[in-house]
């Protein structure tokens, strides 16, 4: 590797704007040929009898897409199968002593766990036994609220197997948002644990899934994980059970991985929306399993003999797709850290690259901008050559971060794949496939192939080329969400309404829209735009405006408020909010504290507001609308946009003037 400095390195990749695929990389590569394209869109939807091909089925399906009731899509109708034993049994003649999970615990004086394919299957038939002791059955709701630690895959694995559709909330949220999660999924299982580490220090968990679950309001059995042995004492009630005893009871039992309908749920995943109500994303066993798998191998290049590293949380999407189900069903070696990537130094994550041989990274835009900062001399210090792919998801990125990742972690050597999905897609959609396409940096690439994706105006009447417009997706998939839970109603106005003929049953009137913003170039490279809807996106997390706010009123002395996003240099958004107090209350700093608390608990520390501005009135229409367009302008110290449609524009100066003294 030469070692330039970044203004160098800027001044000679500034101007590249294409890059080709390394000839070494397309050597190998799982897919070199570009005729995929004009094949997949010739031969559609049978194209995907591909991706089911990649999975072992029960009973075969019988018919590929039904699309007789749209939007309710269903693909591999009649077939059927475990996505626990595509994950493992199927996997264990040949690859039984390999490793399927690498655990690396954050404190470097602890040992790391390996768990092969036979010690996981072991596992996770003992828990999945366990589990139905304690009396879950077929479709009941298991929530599990767990960080990174190799029980959550486990629990997930074993879930499957007894066919018990998990509901996966991320550790970071607060007590009420894994309450409100329970209580809209009537789930009556729990998994958590005690705690886990960061930053060098054990961070109690336990307590807070009590006080979660003091605001559930049916039974709970919970099972508790012991992560931290010593290091912190919790109390068990009467309905908390200890994973290792439960397990232990079980010792070599197996169970029968039940066969699922391919349409059957896999798992609940709720995500942010414009209202304050968290959605319950639907996933299925056949669709989803199958889009995990072909764009893992054709998109992330995994092959079995890997040994492959998502950076990301399995309480997101992207750890469920690319760090569990995904790599596991191609029988690959999947790494799972609990920590930090700066302790207990800043090349944390390129020690463990070095030390395992990772030969994919696959992570987010917010840690390569932190990377960026922290300087080369990190990753420099280290033997990154094992890499041999590189990818990004969960916002954009922007063309220098992109090139920074180029070169001084893929050593010009690795292609990156930018690759746009959401939770409601199941897996990726938009990325160019790395032994075929062209890269260019900030720009996702063309759609996978299969998929039938615009950029359109108001009226749904696509856009030229370099105008900003909105994303569709005008085909359906396997891997998309089949509905939201218990809510079919929200799930159509969520998605499909606005591009949608909502009356018609022919398929091809229906219209998927994600509410993101986008454009397109001549040939076909999208870059994607960010939401255009009240959901911001914070170091790759999304988060609703509404949720934020209504945490904030629910504060004591909060009239109303506003919540927008910011530009942020390393999280691409930061949380701005907007209040005004009620009368005999302060704006002060106490009571910014008290507003930060707020949603501390309500959400979770990452939905922290950045700035808390108080302001005696709200940018408003004559109508009564917030107008946050220019509250966005003021959190991003741009020129202030149109104010002549306020009834009140004197104000917008007003909070202007305050964000800038602050
Ligand atoms: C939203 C989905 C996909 C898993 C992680 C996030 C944004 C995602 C990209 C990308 C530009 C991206 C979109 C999308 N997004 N990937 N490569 N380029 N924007 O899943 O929490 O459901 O968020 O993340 O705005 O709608 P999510």
């Amino acid at each position: 590797m030469s070692h330039d400095t970044d203004a160098e390195l800027e001044a000679r990749l500034a101007e590249q704007e294409r890059f080709s695929p390394p000839e070494s990389f397309v050597a190998q590569a799982n897919v070199t040929d570009e005729g995929i394209y004009e094949e997949f869109e010739e031969n559609w939807p049978e194209c995907w009898e591909q991706a089911a091909a990649l999975l072992d089925w029960d009973e075969p399906y019988d018919t590929v897409l039904d699309d007789s009731n749209p939007p309710f899509f269903e693909w591999f109708t009649g077939g059927s199968l475990n996505a626990s034993a595509n994950c493992l049994d199927r996997h264990l003649d040949e690859r039984g002593d390999e490793a399927a999970i690498e655990w690396i615990g954050e404190p470097t004086e602890e040992e790391n766990r390996t768990y092969t394919y036979r010690e996981l299957h072991r596992e996770v038939n003992e828990f999945a036994a366990a589990l139905k002791d304690l009396g879950v059955a077929e479709d009941d709701v298991v929530t599990l609220y767990m960080p990174m630690i190799p029980e959550l895959p486990i629990a997930m694995l074993a879930c499957a197997r007894i066919g018990a559709p998990h509901s996966v909330v991320f550790a970071g949220f607060s007590a009420d948002a894994l309450a409100t999660r329970m209580n809209a999924a009537d789930s009556e299982f729990l998994v958590t644990c005690d705690g886990y580490y960061r930053r060098g220090d054990p961070l109690e968990h336990k307590e807070k899934a009590d006080e979660g679950l003091s605001g559930v309001e049916h039974d709970v059995e919970t099972v508790v994980v012991d992560r931290l042995d010593d290091d912190y004492d919790h109390p068990m009630e009467a309905n908390h059970h200890d994973y290792d005893d439960l397990v232990e009871a079980q010792a070599g039992m197996t169970v029968d991985p039940v066969s699922r309908d391919a349409e059957d749920m896999l798992f609940l995943m709720y995500t942010s929306g414009t209202t304050g109500q968290p959605k319950g994303v639907k996933h299925t066993t056949g669709g989803y399993l199958s889009w995990a798998s072909w764009t893992g191998q054709a998109v992330l290049d995994i092959k079995p003999e890997d040994t492959y590293f998502c950076a990301a949380d399995i309480g997101w999407i992207t750890g469920h797709s690319y760090i569990v189900y995904g790599p596991l069903a191609l029988g690959t070696t999947t790494m799972m850290y609990e920590g930090t990537p700066d302790y207990p130094e800043k090349d944390r994550l390129w020690e463990i690259v070095e030390e395992y041989e990772a030969n994919q990274l696959y992570t987010a835009p917010t840690a390569i901008r932190a990377f960026m900062k922290w300087g080369s001399q990190y990753p420099e210090s280290h033997d990154l050559s094992s890499l041999r792919l590189l990818g990004t998801v969960g916002e954009p990125i922007n063309p220098r971060a992109w090139k920074w990742y180029y070169k001084y972690i893929g050593g010009e050597e690795c292609p990156i794949v930018d690759t746009w999905w959401q939770t409601e897609t199941g897996g990726m959609m938009i990325t160019t496939l790395p032994g075929v396409s062209e890269m260019s940096p900030g720009s996702a690439g063309p759609p996978l192939p299969g998929l039938d994706v615009r950029i359109v105006d108001n009226d749904g009447e696509q856009v030229k080329p370099g105008r900003a417009g909105y994303l569709t997706v005008n085909k359906p998939w396997p891997g998309m969400l089949r509905t939201l839970y218990r809510n079919d109603e929200r799930y159509i106005d969520e998605y499909w309404r606005t591009y949608s003929d909502v009356d018609s049953d022919d398929p091809d009137d229906w219209v998927y829209f994600p509410e993101d913003g986008a454009k397109i170039s001549e040939d076909g490279y999208i870059t994607v735009l960010g939401r255009v809807d009240d959901v911001i996106n914070v170091s790759g997390h999304r988060l609703g405006t509404m949720e934020i706010e209504s945490a904030i009123v629910g504060v004591e002395g909060v009239a109303e408020a506003a919540v927008v996003g910011g530009h942020h240099d390393v999280k691409g958004e930061a949380v701005y909010a907007y209040v005004i107090t009620e009368d005999g209350y302060e704006g002060d700093d106490a009571m910014a504290e008290r507003i930060i608390e707020g949603v501390n608990s309500a959400i979770g520390p990452i939905a922290r507001p950045e700035q808390v501005v108080f302001t005696p009135e709200l940018p408003k229409t004559r109508s009564g609308k917030i107008m946050r367009r220019l509250l966005e302008d003021i959190a991003n110290g741009d020129e202030l946009g149109n104010t002549s449609t306020l009834r009140n524009p004197e104000i917008v100066s007003e909070i202007a003037a305050k964000v800038k003294n602050d």
